[in-house]
Formats: structure tokens, C-alpha cells, sequence
């Protein structure tokens, strides 16, 4: 058993889409959020460049007492989790394309993937997709301006569905009836995403279910669960001004009880 917070961490605001499955599901859990307002996005950066960035945020999230870090960003897991693995003394979750359980789920053989070039450049995702590739046909685009819409809150805006049906437009019309969310801060253009694919059957596939799944797991397994009467906490921190902190605290509100598909 221990009580120890949980790091939760991302470029920016993205990883709230996870933070919020993870405060659902771990009831008892305290959470310490990170995001890296003000180097987001990690998406167009060099390896190098996101290393350094993750190991600072990974440091303040240490200093704080985590007992385990979901890196909740597809791109800094791509390319910083297994520097993260073998530098820092504590459990990681990483996250990356969820293409194994739409291609298993596939009816009509064509799958889209939706993430940032640094995701879809990645070993992970090349290796994950070739494995998959007999099986199904995968268009994977770079969601263009998503990131961007998600930070300035304009993800219910007219040029968020705008934006959005550019990606997703062609992936319909190429026959995909899975698409799926690579990015963790395109969960928040879900409506919009909804908006555009209308009644035309595709399914939007979140990891986040299925990371949680995975962390309870760890946690139970490495002996790290909270005690079953431990009132949680539920803190924000970030590399940005005090201004992006309000702003985190007021999205991760809307996505405690936001529906991420
Ligand atoms: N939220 C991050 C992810 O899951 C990416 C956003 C960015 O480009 O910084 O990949």
C-alpha cells in the first residue's frame, strides 16, 4: 500500500484526457498533473529536444513524491520512454496509437490513425502498424492545427470541425470505420470529429480506458495502490505562467465529466 500521488504528464493540455479516466476509475488515487505549457507541442520537435524537456518535468514530478508517471502523450513516449526506463528509479506508463484494437475490430479492412508527425515517425507506431498491416489498411495523417485548436480552447468552434474534416474527410471516403485518437489532446475535438463523420459509422478509438486498465494493474501488481479510505488530491503544476495554470485547472473540470468517445 501507498498513498504516494500518481504524475501525470504532458506537453500541455492533452493528458487531462487521461487524467480524467484515471480520477474516475482510481478513486482513492491523488493525481499530480504536469503539463509543459511552454514547450507545447512536442509534436514538430526533435528527440533530443522533447528528452530534455520530459526529464525536467520528470524531475519536478519526482521531487513532488509520484510513486509511478503515465507520460499521457503519445509523442513524448515515442521518443523518450525507454530513456525514461532506464534513468529514473520509478514505474512508467507510456501511451501510443491504439492500432491493435481497431484493426482487430475492423468490419471494413481500412483504419484511420490520427496523431503528430513525432508519433507517427516513431519506432513504436512503425512497428505496431507493420505488424498490423496484413490484417487491415492504415491511413495515418498528422492532425494539423488539432493541438493548436485544443490549447487556445477553440475545440468547439466552427474551425475546429473545419479543421478536423480535412483529416478526417479523406479517411471516411477511403472506407475507415476506426479512427484513431493518437494524440492525447485530440479526444477534446471529439464533438467536432462527430460533427464530420454524422452517420457515416466510424468509430472513434480512445486509449485512455484501456491505459487506466493498464495502470490500476501495475499499481495492484507492484503493491502501490492507495489505501481504500484515502481521501485523494488533485494537484496542477506547469512550466508555463500562472495564467496557463488556471487555464489547466479550469480544462481539467470540463474533462472530469467531459465525453472523450
Ligand atoms: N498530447 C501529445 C500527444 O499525445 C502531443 C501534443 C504535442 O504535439 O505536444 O502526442
Amino acid at each position: 500500500m501507498n498513498d504516494a500521488p500518481i504524475g501525470v504528464f504532458d506537453s500541455g493540455l492533452g493528458g487531462l484526457t487521461v487524467w480524467s479516466e484515471l480520477r474516475r476509475k482510481l478513486p482513492v488515487e491523488s493525481l499530480v498533473y504536469y503539463g509543459d505549457g511552454k514547450n507545447c507541442p512536442y509534436g514538430d520537435k526533435s528527440p533530443e529536444e522533447v528528452r530534455k524537456h520530459v526529464d525536467f518535468a520528470v524531475r519536478r514530478l519526482l521531487d513532488r513524491g509520484v510513486k509511478l508517471i503515465v507520460v499521457a502523450c503519445n509523442a513524448a513516449t515515442a521518443m523518450a520512454i525507454d530513456h525514461l526506463r532506464e534513468t529514473y528509479p520509478v514505474p512508467f506508463v507510456g501511451l501510443e496509437p491504439a492500432v491493435k484494437p481497431a484493426a482487430l475490430s475492423s468490419h471494413s479492412g481500412v483504419i484511420g490513425i490520427l496523431a503528430t508527425a513525432a508519433t507517427l515517425k516513431g519506432r513504436l507506431f512503425r512497428e505496431t502498424s507493420q505488424r498490423y498491416a496484413g490484417r487491415v489498411r492504415i491511413l495515418s495523417r498528422v492532425g494539423e492545427g488539432f493541438v493548436e485548436l485544443v490549447e487556445s480552447n477553440r475545440e468547439n468552434s466552427d474551425e475546429a470541425v473545419e479543421t478536423v474534416r480535412r483529416q478526417v474527410e479523406p479517411m471516411i471516403e477511403a472506407g475507415a470505420d476506426r479512427i484513431v485518437l493518437g494524440c492525447t489532446h485530440y479526444p477534446f475535438l471529439v464533438p467536432a470529429m462527430r460533427r464530420v463523420i454524422g452517420d457515416r459509422g466510424a468509430e472513434l478509438v480512445n486509449p485512455a480506458a484501456a491505459v487506466e486498465r493498464h495502470t490500476e494493474a501495475l499499481l495492484r501488481e507492484l503493491g502501490l495502490a492507495s489505501g481504500a479510505g484515502h481521501a485523494p488530491r488533485y494537484e496542477f503544476m506547469t512550466s508555463a505562467d500562472e495564467a496557463y495554470l488556471c487555464k489547466l485547472i479550469a480544462k481539467s473540470e470540463e474533462a472530469a465529466t467531459a465525453d472523450f468517445g
